[in-house]
């Protein structure tokens, strides 16, 4: 099969041969009709997680997916051949992502049906990024009124938070360059929702506390500086941070810091799912590119790309 692949890291992928899995007892091949790009790919091509986690090469980037079951390995229930499912793939190592014409999942973690109403390429986009999401704004539990300040928003999952903070009632701070980033966050919103943009390409504590003299409420790490982020805290106020910032490292007691490891358990995707085919959010989905091209998909997102971009297998 075809897949988006690196022979070593750090090093820029490109779209090679590789064998096609097999499901193991308790996993499903899915064959993959689209994927998207996140964060962790890029940075797992620069190489970021090579001290921390087993690495398989050829690598297979990718963990968003949707697509069909093709075959079913030993026990599995629950799911038939020509499902059409989507997830997020969860492995103990990198190197069999989803980048690829064919995936293999766990059955009982990291993949749901996909429901009437969720669109593939819009299924492609929302596992890995929207649990995340939803897993911060829920570490954090902003509640209707309080301020979050969103340092990444700009990003998949920053995107995804901006949209879950505001149903919520929120007041966002959130990070973007001036310009089309930030009338990229603004369309995310409804016109009554409150949001305030800031430069993060100036100087960000300053124009926070301009904004929230008292310091904010709660804050999402999702980029830039972790621990100015959190010095922007009211007391008493909560950080969650998919950058592994936790109560270790912040040295304030006043704060309560969540390092959040997203967990896309069946409950959280079908949710997700629901709330993308009710409106209650939308995946914003800013380009596609077919396989062929999936080195070009992958340098636009590391030149930084806004919201999600997919890559179709078919
Ligand atoms: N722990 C977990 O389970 C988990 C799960 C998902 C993601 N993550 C991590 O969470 C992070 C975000 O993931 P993602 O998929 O959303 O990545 P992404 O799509 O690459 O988004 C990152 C965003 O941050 C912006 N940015 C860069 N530097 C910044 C700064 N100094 N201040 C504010 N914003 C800045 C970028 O803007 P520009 O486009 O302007 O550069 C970009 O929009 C990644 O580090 C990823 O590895 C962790």
């Amino acid at each position: 099969m075809r897949a988006l692949t690196l022979d070593s890291v750090p090093s820029t992928p490109a779209v090679t041969e590789v064998e096609t899995p097999r499901p193991e007892a308790g996993e499903l091949l899915v064959r993959v009709a689209a994927a998207s790009l996140n964060g962790l790919d890029a940075e797992t091509a620069a190489g970021t997680f090579l001290e921390v986690e087993k690495h398989r090469f050829p690598l297979v980037l990718g963990k968003d997916f949707v697509g069909t079951v093709d075959a079913l390995g030993a026990g599995v229930r629950g799911f038939q051949v020509g499902d059409a499912v989507f997830g997020v793939v969860t492995k103990p190592f990198e190197g069999a992502g989803s980048l690829a014409e064919y995936g293999t999942v766990s059955a009982d973690y990291g993949v749901t049906h996909v429901p009437a109403g969720l669109a593939a390429a819009d299924a492609a986009a929302l596992g890995l990024a929207g649990t995340a999401a939803w897993d911060c704004v829920t570490a954090v539990a902003v509640r209707p009124g309080e301020t979050l300040l969103i340092s990444g928003a700009s990003g998949g999952v920053g995107t995804f938070a901006v949209q879950y903070a505001a149903a919520r009632g929120a007041k966002l701070i959130a990070t973007a360059r001036p310009g089309a980033e930030s009338e990229f966050i603004t369309s995310l919103t409804d016109a009554d929702a409150e949001l305030r943009l800031i430069d993060y390409t100036d100087d960000v504590a300053w124009q926070v506390r301009e904004a929230a003299p008292k310091g904010v409420d709660t804050a999402l790490h999702l980029a830039g500086d972790g621990l100015l982020l959190a010095s922007l805290l009211r007391a008493g106020g909560r950080i969650a941070s998919t950058l592994g910032l936790g109560p270790d490292n912040v040295g304030d007691q006043s704060v309560t810091a969540h390092a959040v490891v997203a967990r896309p358990n069946r409950a959280t995707l079908d949710r997700l799912a629901a709330d993308v085919a009710s409106g209650t959010i939308r995946v914003p989905v800013t380009a596609t590119y077919p396989l062929d091209r999936a080195v070009e998909a992958f340098e636009a997102f590391t030149a930084g790309a806004m919201g999600k971009i997919v890559v179709t297998m078919v």
